[in-house]
């Protein structure tokens, strides 16, 4: 923890008890868009007990004034003398250097591909956390930059796609002519893959994609697109949240898969990446050759080397075959206004996590795996690379079983508790039936046979169709509230209490059944 001794690191000239300063950078880089906190931001953070300070027009880019900051609860200043400093991007010498000692600097820092970053931290007695270090647990998915940044720029792929592409991504039939859909193909489905598979679908596109886990698989069904798997012996199950280094043996059978596919796309997004190392270049240039003249490619990953031969990082070019190739790097950022909210939005998660007691000072505590992995500098000294976090994407496969082996104890009591308790009850329903008076035998038979049914074809419904098979039990429940309400009128008391009993139990179904499918709808409405 920074604030062992009771001190926050920010309070140099504050009196004790105040809250601490943040102040937000307008980003030197006359490229970027982005603001690392909005005016909707700056009121979540006032909230946490900080006293904000923005630079004037920092948020001019993203669209948002000064006016609307200070609408916000922010003052208009130096955001230098601030004790914590929030940016988008790594800070310039100059913005370094206008860092008060003790300062705690949040931003983009690049640790990982970007040694000299830490080094000129360190040179600062200052403490300084990685936006884009976030670990991939879902504990801090709420913090990930890197996820709702690649979103946008998924989103934004597909966007530059279609205006280059130059004509409809959806097929139309009409009376002046049959348009077909336009063919995507989506190379690896991580964050912004998957965005941009749901993008061109949503646009009508038929989409298909592949990626080396093959964990995705579901997703890319799931948003509408066709998994396209590489064939290989050693196909990637990824444990860290991130893809490895492929085999040649998968290199050389994607490359066929490639050289198969590509050629008849239309529109293809490369956003492969395998992290601290630069793109693995998946289509070369012989494919792009061989592609049709006014086809797209995106290539999302121009900034790490690039997916795509021949692609220029920050330029769309076009080749010989009239292909077009973008490898714009800041995809986000062509969506300012919402990649900025996005990002502020993981700053202000962040910050609820360095201020428990909500009482505006900033509270860092290393023993905590995000708060340490995010942590590159502290008080000057590297704190880079953080320890590894061990996280797991895909569940863990079952381990292969071995005839040789007998199965556990447990299991196989638990096989014998199973039989014993199908027996005992199969020994109950026939006892009833010998007891059980002549006209009741076709209930108890109709019983017993919907009981297995029920079992069989209920146990076997897919978790995501539980609501649907409500609203079907809801049906039944009905049938059954008539039923049992027919017979309250019985002259047997035993009949009335197994009538009542019918009646409470169904109607639990049908009430909870409506409050459940209320909530569910509720998530859908815009407040
Ligand atoms: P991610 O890690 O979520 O997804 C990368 C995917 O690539 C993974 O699913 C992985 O399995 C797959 N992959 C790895 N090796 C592969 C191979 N040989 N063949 C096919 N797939 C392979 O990463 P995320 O967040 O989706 O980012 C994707 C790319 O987009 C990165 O390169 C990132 O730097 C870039 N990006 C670009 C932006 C821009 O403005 N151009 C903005 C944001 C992200």
């Amino acid at each position: 923890m920074i604030d062992t001794t009771g001190g926050s690191p920010t309070d140099l000239d504050r009196p004790t008890g105040d809250p601490d300063v943040i102040g937000v950078l307008r980003e030197a880089s006359p490229g970027e868009t982005r603001v690392a906190a909005t005016p909707a931001t700056v009121r979540q953070l006032v909230a946490l007990g900080y006293d904000i300070v923005v630079e004037a027009g920092a948020g001019a880019r993203s669209g948002f004034d000064d006016a609307s900051y200070v609408a916000a609860g922010a003052v208009i200043g130096d955001p230098l003398r601030a004790g914590v400093v929030l940016g988008v991007n790594a800070p310039t010498d100059e913005q370094l250097e206008g860092l008060r000692d003790g300062a705690t600097l949040i931003s983009i820092l690049g640790p990982a591909s970007n040694p000299d970053v830490v080094e000129a931290l360190s040179r600062r007695p200052i403490t300084a956390l990685a936006m884009d270090a976030v670990p991939r647990i879902s504990r801090a998915q709420s913090l990930d930059v890197l996820s709702s940044m690649a979103n946008v720029a998924g989103y934004r792929a597909v966007v530059e796609a279609a205006h280059v592409f130059g004509r409809f991504f959806t097929g139309q039939v009409t009376a002046a002519g049959k348009m077909p859909p336009a063919n995507v193909l989506v190379v690896g489905a991580g964050v912004a893959g998957l965005s941009a598979i749901g993008v061109a679908g949503s646009l009508g596109a038929v989409v298909k994609a592949t990626d080396p886990r093959p964990e995705v698989a579901d997703q890319v069904r799931s948003l509408g697109g066709e998994y396209l798997p590489v064939e290989s012996a050693d196909v990637e199950v990824s444990a860290t949240g991130y893809a490895r280094e492929m085999s040649d043996d998968y290199g050389s059978r994607a490359a066929a898969l490639y050289a198969a596919t590509v050629p008849g796309m239309d529109v293809v997004i490369t956003t492969a990446l395998i992290p601290g190392r630069s793109a693995p270049v998946l289509v070369t240039a012989e494919v792009v050759a061989a592609m049709r003249p006014g086809s797209v490619i995106v290539d999302m990953a121009a900034a790490n080397g690039g997916n795509v031969e021949g692609t220029v990082p920050g330029a769309a070019i076009v080749t010989a075959n009239g292909v077009t190739i973008i490898g714009y790097t800041d995809l986000a950022g062509r969506l300012p206004a919402q990649a900025s909210q996005l990002y502020g939005t993981n700053v202000v998660n962040l910050m609820k996590l360095l201020t428990p007691e909500k009482d505006g000072r900033l509270v860092l505590d290393l023993e905590d795996a995000v708060q340490r992995a995010m942590t590159v500098v502290r008080h000057g000294e590297p704190t880079w690379p953080p320890p590894p976090v061990h996280v797991s994407a895909a569940p863990a496969e079952p381990p292969a079983a071995d005839p040789a082996v007998a199965p556990p104890s447990s299991a196989r009591r638990s096989t014998a508790d199973r039989l014993g308790g199908t027996l005992a009850l199969g020994f109950a329903l026939l006892l009833l039936a010998a007891l059980a008076p002549p006209t009741l035998l076709p209930h108890l038979t109709v019983f017993a046979l919907a009981i297995v049914i029920g079992f069989y074809v209920i146990g076997h419904v897919h978790h995501a169709l539980h609501t649907p098979l409500m609203s079907v039990t809801n049906a039944i429940s009905g049938i059954i509230v008539v039923g049992a309400l027919l017979n309250l009128a019985n002259d047997e008391p035993a009949v009335i209490v197994l009538a009542a009993a019918a009646t409470l139990l169904a109607s639990i179904n049908i009430f909870g059944g409506f409050a459940v499918t209320r909530r569910m709808l509720a998530m859908f409405s815009r407040s």
